[in-house]
């Protein structure tokens, strides 16, 4: 992505079309070639169903001193996390901050399971995260804890920010340019509701938060870290974006 920016550079400077309008909004998916878009329809034809597969096996293994399984406490993932990925990141009281999915399985490893936080990025929580993510495949996303507004409005300005080299906004790309080509990519609209997806490109399963360091570095931009603050209040934003939009974990994207 990253060479094909600069002859694109005029384009996306020059044309600004309308942000996509609440009726106007498409997943990713809509973007993709028929035949990738078959793969993510398709169970038994998506990559990502291994992790869920992995996933589904640490549900069930017990784990850390506590020697608890997830299953332990919270019984059968189909009944116990629907709706749950659907509304992360959310609210954490006692650390009065929002926490993604990721940071909240992992403190359900240290805490009930006394076991080692999974690394980001690694087999397990990616596994982990893919199996509860799916258990809310077709749940609309779902914003609404008035403590996270404050959140939410960081990330926006993040998100209209220029940043990088390239001095370009996310917005820039994702609100007024959707649609046009990038190289040989589409622009798509930036919503996170395929995550962690199979990505061709990485011939494996990824997080948001890599995606969104993939952009980042795209620009010429330096990356935020994984799970910092900037980072977490950047995905709530995407996810107010989508308000309403069906969860399709696991994605697949070129
Ligand atoms: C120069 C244009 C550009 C900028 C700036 C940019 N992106 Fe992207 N983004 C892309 C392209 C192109 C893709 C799709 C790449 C592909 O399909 O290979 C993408 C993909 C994404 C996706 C994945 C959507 C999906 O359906 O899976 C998300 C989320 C995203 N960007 C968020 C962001 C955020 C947040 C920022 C700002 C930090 C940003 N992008 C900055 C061009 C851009
Ligand atoms: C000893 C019991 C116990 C174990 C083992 C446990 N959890 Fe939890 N989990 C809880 C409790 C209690 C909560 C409610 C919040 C809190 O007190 O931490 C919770 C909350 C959660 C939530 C947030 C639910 C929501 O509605 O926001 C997720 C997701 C989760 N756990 C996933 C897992 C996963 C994945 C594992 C295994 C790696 C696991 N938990 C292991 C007890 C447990």
């Amino acid at each position: 992505m990253t060479t094909a920016l600069s002859s694109i550079l005029p384009i996306v400077l020059f044309c600004v079309a309308a942000s996509a309008h609440p009726q106007d909004r498409r997943s990713g998916f809509e973007f993709m070639s028929p035949s990738t878009q078959a793969m993510q329809r398709d169970d038994t034809q998506n990559p990502g169903m291994l992790w869920i597969k992995e996933g589904e096996a640490l549900w069930q293994r017990k784990a850390g001193r506590a020697e608890q399984s997830c299953a332990g406490c919270h019984g059968e993932a189909a009944r116990s996390m629907r709706g749950v990925a659907a509304r992360y990141p959310a609210f954490d009281a006692a650390l009065g901050q929002p926490l993604n999915l990721g940071q909240r399985i992992n403190q359900c490893r240290q805490k009930h399971q006394q076991a080692e936080p999974w690394k980001r990025e690694s087999q397990e929580l990616l596994a982990m995260e893919s199996y509860v993510g799916m258990q809310s495949r077709g749940v609309p996303v779902e914003v609404s804890d008035p403590r996270l507004l404050a959140f939410i409005e960081r990330g926006e300005q993040r998100y209209r920010q220029r940043i990088g080299q390239l001095n370009l906004s996310c917005a820039q790309c994702h609100d007024d340019n959707w649609g046009r080509k990038l190289g040989s990519a589409v622009i798509p609209q930036a919503h996170p509701t395929g995550y962690p997806v199979y990505r061709l490109e990485w011939q494996g399963m990824g997080s948001l938060q890599r995606r969104l360091r993939n952009c980042m570095t795209g620009v010429r931009a330096q990356p935020y870290a994984y799970d910092e603050h900037e980072m977490v209040e950047l995905e709530l934003y995407l996810n107010k974006r989508a308000q309403g939009m069906p969860l399709e974990t696991p994605g697949v994207r070129p």
